[in-house]
């Protein structure tokens, strides 16, 4: 008799600016038994990205593409592409990655491509989310998982998760809020997303 299929994961990687703690939940949940994913690598576009210690400390591959390097964006995003492919990825995470990729890279990627974005989208798109939700005067702020077109942070939402504004809230007190959402909602919605992956079944939100 043949053993039971064991389901293949799939190959994720993650880009990254900075600190990286969404790309270590990501890591995180990708370690526990039955996770569709296996991450295979984190691409920073910067050299100083406190999360590419993390990652190497993890023993995961690191690769650093910065638009210095390149003549242009264009010949920057085919560099990620050519690593992306080395590794034969299934699906990219952007996890807290700042800099806007170009239309041929999203375009190329799409469906394949996922980001986190704190806020409740499609409200404050952008930057500085959380002191435009205070000063909007918000009860409800959080953030949201979607997939990534051309368009800034216009992509189809994949999941989203709230947290109320408090009283006396500051932007920080408010960011880490939100950030503790992010930590459980992009594990869960990249989950979410693998498990359709194959059938093409997924049930967007919004
Ligand atoms: C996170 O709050 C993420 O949602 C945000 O940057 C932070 C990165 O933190 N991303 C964006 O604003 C993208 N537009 P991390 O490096 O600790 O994951």
């Amino acid at each position: 008799m043949n053993p039971p299929a064991v389901p293949l994961r799939k190959r994720v990687a993650i880009l990254i600016s900075g600190r990286g703690s969404n790309m270590s939940a990501l890591i995180e949940a990708a370690r526990q038994p039955g996770y569709p994913a296996q991450i295979v690598g984190v691409i920073s576009n910067r050299a100083d990205a406190e999360g590419l210690k993390t990652a190497q400390n993890l023993g995961l591959s690191t690769t650093v593409h910065s638009l210095k390097d390149y003549p242009d964006k264009t010949a920057t995003d085919e560099a990620i592409t050519r690593t992306l492919e080395s590794w034969d990825v299934d699906m990219v995470c952007l996890a807290g990655f700042m800099r806007i990729l170009s239309a041929e890279f999203t375009l190329a990627w799409q469906g394949r491509l996922m980001n986190i974005h704190p806020s409740l989208l499609p409200k404050f798109k952008g930057t500085d989310t959380h002191r435009r939700a205070i000063e909007a005067g918000e009860k409800t702020h959080g953030c949201t998982v979607h997939f990534v077109v051309p368009e800034l942070d216009a992509g189809p939402v994949i999941a989203q998760s709230s947290v109320p504004v408090l009283p006396g809230d500051t932007p920080e007190t408010l960011a880490q809020r939100v950030l503790s959402a992010e930590h459980r909602l992009y594990p869960q919605a990249l989950k979410q997303v693998l498990a359709h992956a194959d059938t093409g079944e997924l049930q967007l939100a919004g």
